[in-house]
Parts: C-alpha cells; structure tokens; sequence
C-alpha cells in the first residue's frame, strides 16, 4: 500500500513540529509548505529533518515548497498559516489578517486536493475551520479543527501536576469553543477512575480550570514573541493519526455540529469519533444546568466570532 500524505501548510513553529512528529510516527510523506519568501524555512526544516532521520531512524520523506501542486494527493493537510498572537492580543485579534490568509489557503487546497482530511490549527480556531469549510466546499466529516485535544492536554497536565500523578491516568476533556469561556468538563474528570472533585478541593479546581482557559495566554506571555507550538503539534498529529490509521480514537475535536448540545450549523468542540471517515460520530450526552449555561455562553462567543467572517 501507499504511504499517507502529510501537507502542512505554514512551515513556521507549529509547522515544523508537525512534520517532526508525522515524521517521527511515519504517517506518511511530509510536504511543508509556504508562502514564496519563506519557501527556504519550509525547504530548510524539511532538509534539515530529512538527514536526521537517519539517527531517528524513520522512513518519511520530507520536502519543502511554496508550490500549492505539490500538495496534490494529499491524504492529510494540517494548516497553521497565519500569525501566531502576541502578549496582550486575544486569539480575536488575529481574525482580519489570519482570515485573508485562510481564504487563499482554501482556494487551493480546494483546487489542488478537494478529498482530503483537513485539519485547522490557525486562529481563532472556531472561524477558521468555518471559514475553511465555506470555502472549500469540504464536507463536515473531512473539515475539522484542532482546539479540544489540546485544551484536554493542558486541563489533564495540571491535574496530574497538582496530584504527582502519572498523565496517562487522567480521564477528561475539554468542550466549547477554543477561547477563554471553553468548558472543561470536570464532572466526569476522573483519576485512574477516582473522580477528581474527591481528590482536589473546589477551589483548587476552580484555579485549575482558569488556568486551563488561559493557557494559551500564558505561553504567549512566556514566550513573547509568538503561540504554543509543542503541544499544539502533538495534538493534531493524534488527530492526523486517528484517520491515517482508522482508529477510531475519541477526541474532542472542533467539528460542524448539527443540533448536538442544542448547537446547529456551526464548528464547536464536541467529543467526535475520528478514523478513516474523518469525523465519523460526533458522541452525545446529557448536560448539567450548570454545563449548558457554560456551553451557551461559549457558543455566543463563537458564534460572534464567525459572524465576522461575513461567510
Ligand atoms: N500560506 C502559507 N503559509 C503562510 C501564509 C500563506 N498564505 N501566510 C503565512 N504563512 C506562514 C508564515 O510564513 C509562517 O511561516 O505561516 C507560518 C506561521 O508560523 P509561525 O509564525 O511560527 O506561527 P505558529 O506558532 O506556527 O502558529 C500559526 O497557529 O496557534 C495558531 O494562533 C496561531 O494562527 C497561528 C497559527
């Protein structure tokens, strides 16, 4: 059987961790691409990647361009092509010049590969995926974006942080949209099947759940000069992997919703079933009073934010 095909659109911080993953976990070929006047950043990582897969000891072919064809036959594109916030600047801020950059993006990968799974990164994450999906004409199993696994990832590491315990025994996810109102899910947080309320006081909790709202925000303030980029990586290639290999893995993802959690005709973070048919389920439950006042209020903030997109 063929190797997968991996395009990345944007070679910058996320980008390149992308490809060192994909490669790493050999998904497929790599192609990293951008625009003209980077062209070398992607040719560069993808060289420099390349030769470090015989100490890595991986089979991926990486190359680098600025050549939209290239991208043909992709099974896979994950995007990050935009800028990435600085301190003080909400994922919001970034709509007007992160939108024009989507909207040239979409026209070609809509021309070049209209089949395949399509994974955004780029902020603000709801309207993008929106505006990704209204402009390629992609359907909403193969349209999706990345915001959930991540948010579950920093909910889940503090967690395990506060504890001392092992990462891997944290059970939770993170719902709504990829801004500061999203919705950890604690009620159904569990520690190797301990529930988390049993195990850490309210109030603590309460902080952890701030902090996982904007945990964004404090790399950007870290950092200074630009977004996450490790963890943001790590948690598209899951969902790339999830397709790539049929695994039928659940994570939340930022998926076109129709109707479940009282939300219709728009993207926001649900828990989905994704393997080889891209979004195949989107899973359903009951909701709290509390948890649907949460969920009401980050749909607001979403549903704003796409109304921007005027699409
Ligand atoms: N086509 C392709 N690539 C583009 C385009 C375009 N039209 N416009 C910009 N790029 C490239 C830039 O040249 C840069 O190399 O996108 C890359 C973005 O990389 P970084 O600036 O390092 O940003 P990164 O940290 O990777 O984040 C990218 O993800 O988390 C979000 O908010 C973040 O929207 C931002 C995106």
């Amino acid at each position: 059987m063929a190797r997968a095909k991996i395009g990345l659109v944007g070679a910058g911080q996320i980008g390149g961790n992308l490809a060192l993953l994909a490669a790493q976990k050999e998904l497929g070929d790599v192609v990293l691409l951008d625009i003209p006047q980077a062209e070398g950043l992607a040719k560069g990582k993808a060289l420099d990647m390349q030769q470090m897969s015989t100490i890595g000891r991986f089979d991926s072919i990486l190359t680098g361009t600025s050549n939209y064809d290239d991208l043909a036959g992709s099974d896979v594109v994950i995007i990050t092509a935009g800028i990435p916030r600085k301190p003080g600047m909400s994922r919001e801020d970034l709509l007007g010049t992160n939108l024009g950059i989507m909207t040239a993006v979409a026209e070609n990968l809509k021309r070049v590969c209209p089949n395949a799974f399509l994974i955004n990164i780029a902020n603000p994450l709801d309207a993008m995926v929106y505006a990704l999906k209204k402009i390629t004409g992609g359907s909403k199993t193969h349209v999706v974006g990345m915001s959930g696994v991540l948010d579950t990832a920093r909910f889940k590491s503090f967690i395990a942080m506060e504890l001392g315990v092992s990462m891997r025994d944290v059970t939770t996810f993170v719902l709504g949209g990829h801004g500061d109102d999203m919705v950890p899910i604690t009620r159904l947080t569990t520690v190797g099947g301990v529930p988390v309320s049993e195990l850490i006081p309210k109030d603590r909790l309460d902080a952890i759940v701030d902090r996982t709202r904007k945990g964004g925000a404090e790399l950007v303030g870290l950092y200074k000069t630009g977004s996450a980029y490790f963890a943001p990586a790590a948690a598209a290639i899951e969902m790339a992997e999830a397709y790539v290999r049929d695994q039928k893995r659940v994570l939340p993802c930022c998926a076109w919703l129709d109707g479940e959690f009282g939300i219709k005709d728009m993207y926001f973070g649900a828990p989905c079933v994704i393997g080889a048919g891209g979004v195949e389920r989107v899973l359903k439950f009951e909701l709290t009073n509390e948890e649907v006042g949460m969920i009401e209020k980050s749909a607001a903030s979403v549903k704003k934010t796409i109304a921007e997109t005027k699409l």
